[in-house]
């Protein structure tokens, strides 16, 4: 690999600034309340092999970048599902049953959202089918198989997925339990998010640093707003949030640009398949455009040299393994450091506590192999 100092000429593709940005305790807590956030940490907290997942620091890059701390919420060791969705669909599969054996769980997933049903249905004895568009990987199927789910293959993208989802669903009885919210589907949407919140539950046991900037990666917004009203609830000062996208699938800045929820069309999906979405959930939306400082998109090509640098030691002291949906938040970090004027506009600075979230760690096994030998060369 050549020398790591390298990632100095990286670039963003996008910036935004959001106009209406007004971060409000209130206000996001009453959307995602405090009391649907605690009673999401009374029940994940109590499940078999829980434990809070690391909080590193990229001791390396942050010399680098001349920041004072670097933060990485390492989620590659959420429970044994290898990314932060654990702690989302499984949740709501739990209050969504109520303790009821005879019921059919359901759901349309790109991959991780659907691991973590299937396995919070296999957790109660539950059944569950599985909807999965034609884009996502063989890999990711058997992964969602292993939890005892019957995996239903949709021809075309994940909207015909969820469509085929919603058909059969309705037919059949089944409950649905979808992490995207609509105007009339908002309840489970709200139990996994609130179950995301947890990673800023931990962190604000973790470190005694207040974080000054948070990148938040983003497909259609939960985990960002999860994130967002763990932050409303549970840090003492509000750091700035920094949205990230792939720059094809860029829904949130285009929303937050034009100031309302805007369908956008992917011409070609992203490598970080998690975040390739192209329309917003609800209510992601209506935290969002408020609590969001500013947008950026990245394209694919760092993906891979940002999964060798975690993994070989180039950006910490410890080696890590960070999917490719892991990877944009570092991304965008290093090429605002790249820019004098954004890195002056957000206020990037020696005095700047960084928290990137490691979303996923190797989630599909094969594909974080071809990622990590590509990025060596
Ligand atoms: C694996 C994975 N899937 C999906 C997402 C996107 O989450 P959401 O659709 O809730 O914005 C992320 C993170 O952005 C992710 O890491």
């Amino acid at each position: 690999m050549k020398s790591f100092d390298s990632y100095r000429k990286w670039k963003y593709t996008k910036f935004l600034s959001n106009k209406n940005y007004s971060f409000n305790r209130n206000y996001i807590l009453n959307i995602i309340s405090s009391k649907i956030i605690t009673d999401a940490f009374n029940s994940i907290s109590k499940w078999k092999n829980y434990k809070k997942t690391p909080l590193l620091k990229l001791e390396k890059l942050n010399k680098n970048l001349k920041l004072n701390n670097i933060f990485y919420k390492d989620e590659s060791k959420r429970f044994h599902l290898k990314s932060f969705k654990a702690l989302g669909g499984a949740y709501a599969v739990e209050k969504i049953s109520k303790k009821k054996k005879n019921i059919i769980i359901s759901s349309a997933t790109a991959g991780n959202h659907g691991r973590s049903v299937a396995w919070g249905a296999q957790r109660l004895g539950l059944q569950c089918k599985i909807f999965v568009s034609q884009y996502v990987s063989k890999e990711r199927v058997k992964e969602i198989e292993k939890f005892g789910a019957d995996v239903i293959r949709v021809k075309g993208n994940y909207e015909n997925s969820l469509n085929e989802c919603k058909k059969l669903s309705k037919k059949n009885n089944w409950n649905i339990v979808q992490d995207v919210s609509t105007k009339n589907y908002s309840y489970v949407p709200l139990l996994t998010m609130a179950g995301y919140s947890i990673m800023i539950k931990e962190i604000s046991k973790q470190t005694t640093h207040y974080i000054t900037h948070i990148f938040l990666q983003a497909g259609v917004g939960g985990m960002a707003a999860g994130v967002v009203a763990g932050v409303a609830k549970y840090f003492k000062r509000i750091p700035k949030i920094i949205i990230v996208e792939p720059d094809g699938a860029d829904c949130v800045l285009q929303s937050i640009k034009s100031k309302s929820l805007k369908k956008i069309k992917i011409k070609k999906e992203s490598i970080m398949g998690g975040m390739s979405c192209n329309e917003m959930s609800l209510i992601p939306w209506h935290v969002l455009k408020k609590a969001s400082d500013c947008c950026v998109t990245v394209n694919d090509s760092k993906v891979p040299k940002t999964v060798a640098m975690l993994k070989d030691k180039k950006l910490s002291k410890r080696s890590i393994i960070g999917g490719e949906c892991a990877t944009p938040g570092i991304i965008s970090l290093i090429s605002l450091c790249n820019n004098p004027k954004t890195k002056k506009l957000i206020n990037l600075n020696e005095k700047s506590n960084v928290l990137v979230i490691g979303c996923e760690g190797n989630a599909d096994v094969k594909l974080y192999k071809q990622l990590l030998s590509k990025g060596r060369k």
